[in-house]
């Protein structure tokens, strides 16, 4: 295939991938969008097997069919309350194989000196090696933490120890040695596996002491490291697609981060450095609780929604496990029936990922001018006759308002305790992802209705239908 022509075709892919990345932040356009990227990759994939001098086409597809197999099924398999241990996966393997790429082309590059087909070992390579590797190590075992935290394979809170940050800056400045090394000894790959294995253990204390709900924070950040390890792969390899695929991959996972800081009041390096997800010298259960915690029944609520002209329903993350947004949109057109308005407070790190609930809601098409952003619906709470809870926790916690020293103090919450009432659904009192017990539940304005999100919806519904005749 001509320069020119292989240049062209990854023009297009790389707006592709600029449209399907606009796409993506808007339910209504996030299917065509993601089309729309898939098609990009899809040209830019052929385009390089056509473009480059490939040696073997059968190791080619017979990576593409396992890969593709394992990813196919697990896509299937995945629950969506799991998803972001599986990005934390792609992420880690995304670095993981900038890592192999770099290591590789350094290698061929010793083996190739004197041919004709000698590629140029200059210091803007060897830097471009290193920052893929260095990157790339970081991500794969900061991934691998992260994945075992979220699958519960390991401790989720923070692991901290004295002198943690001298011990990475003492690690950074060793790989820098070795960037040294590599530029001076460039014919030689083993100060490039040094520095991957110094990352490599870099990475896992740069995740460990992160835990709490600054996780999801770091899964973004680690997919921006992923983008970034691509796209310095693509200046090893001189690949302009990689290169503008990584940077955009880099790019937004940055946005992403930046916008789930401002969501839970924190900036990126409290999420680094900070402590959050140390939960200790808190009030205990039964201070919160003891005795002030009010039970209620599906007929109750029933009843109270009768007499409401204004609902609200916050959903969490219980409402993705037990699968209640069929029997929430039958909910809401029973109500929207009787003349009862009913609007939905999304909170931005509700769930376990971005727009998580968004993407439950719209699969029960709730319209999506029922969806409100926090910041909208937010002044309105105190003209709301019932709030319904429904298997949130962390994003409803008043304490983050009242308590400097609580886990998720700052973080803007859902100012649900202003309605008239409020009716939280859960299984139990037990804490929500940062683990802390919610003054909210022992309020004298809140009901509890105990017991799993779908079910008790249900017989909400069940119950109105009776009462609204
Ligand atoms: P959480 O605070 O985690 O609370 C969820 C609640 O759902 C739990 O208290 C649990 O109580 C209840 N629950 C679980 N299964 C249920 C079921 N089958 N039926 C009814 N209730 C059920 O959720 P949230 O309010 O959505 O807050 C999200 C938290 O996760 C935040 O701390 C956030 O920082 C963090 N986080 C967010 C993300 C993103 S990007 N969205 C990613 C990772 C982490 P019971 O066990 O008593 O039922």
């Amino acid at each position: 295939m001509s320069p020119t022509l292989v240049n062209l075709a990854y023009l297009v892919a790389a707006c592709l991938f600029i449209i399907g990345l606009k796409g993506l932040s808007h339910p209504r356009t996030a299917v065509r969008g993601n089309l729309l990227g898939a098609i990009g990759m899809l040209i830019a994939v052929v385009v390089t097997l056509l473009d480059k001098h490939i040696i073997s086409y059968w190791l080619i597809f017979a990576g593409f069919i396992i890969g593709s197999g394992i990813g196919a099924v697990y896509a299937y398999k995945v629950k969506m309350t799991a998803m972001p241990q599986l990005v934390a996966l792609y992420n880690g393997f995304g670095g993981a194989a900038s890592l192999l790429v770099a290591g590789a082309v350094l290698y061929e590059a010793g083996v190739l000196r004197g041919t004709p087909q000698e590629i140029a070992v200059n210091a803007e390579f060897i830097l471009s090696v290193f920052a893929s590797g260095f990157i790339g190590a970081i991500t794969f075992t900061g991934s691998m933490i992260a994945f075992a935290k979220l699958q519960g394979l390991t401790k989720e809170t923070a692991v901290r120890y004295p002198g943690d940050q001298i011990v990475k800056i003492a690690l950074a400045l060793i790989t820098i040695v070795f960037a040294y090394l590599m530029l001076v000894y460039p014919d030689s790959s083993i100060p490039y596996w040094f520095m991957v294995i110094v990352a490599c253990v870099l990475g896992v204390l740069v995740t460990i002491p992160i835990g709490g709900a600054d996780m999801p924070v770091v899964i973004a950040l680690l997919n921006s490291l992923s983008g970034l390890a691509a796209a310095a792969t693509g200046f090893v390899l001189f690949n302009t697609v990689l290169i503008v695929a990584g940077t955009l991959v880099g790019a937004s996972g940055i946005i992403l981060s930046l916008i789930m800081c401002k969501a839970m009041n924190r900036s990126i390096t409290d999420v680094l450095f900070g402590t959050f997800g140390a939960v200790e010298g808190g009030p205990s259960d039964d201070e919160v609780y003891g005795g002030k915690v009010k039970a209620t029944s599906p007929e109750e609520v029933a009843m109270l929604l009768e007499g409401a002209r204004r609902v609200v329903v916050v959903p969490g993350y219980g409402m993705a496990v037990s699968q209640a947004q069929h029997a929430v949109r039958e909910l809401y057109d029973l109500l929207e029936a009787h003349g009862i308005i009913m609007e939905f407070g999304i909170h931005p790190v509700a769930g376990r990922m971005p727009g998580h609930m968004n993407v439950l809601l719209a699969e029960a098409d709730i319209p999506y001018d029922r969806m409100k952003e926090m910041d909208e619906i937010n002044p309105g709470f105190k003209q709301v006759d019932v709030s319904i809870i429904i298997g949130a926790n962390d994003v409803v916690n008043p304490v983050a308002r009242t308590d400097p020293k609580s886990p998720i103090a700052g973080m803007p919450i859902l100012d649900v305790d202003y309605s008239k009432t409020v009716v939280v659904i859960k299984r139990s009192l037990s804490p929500g992802f940062a683990g802390i017990p919610n003054p909210l539940f022992a309020a004298d304005n809140c009901l509890m209705l105990f017991g799993d999100a779908k079910k008790m919806v249900e017989e909400m519904v069940k119950s109105c239908k009776e009462d609204f005749g």
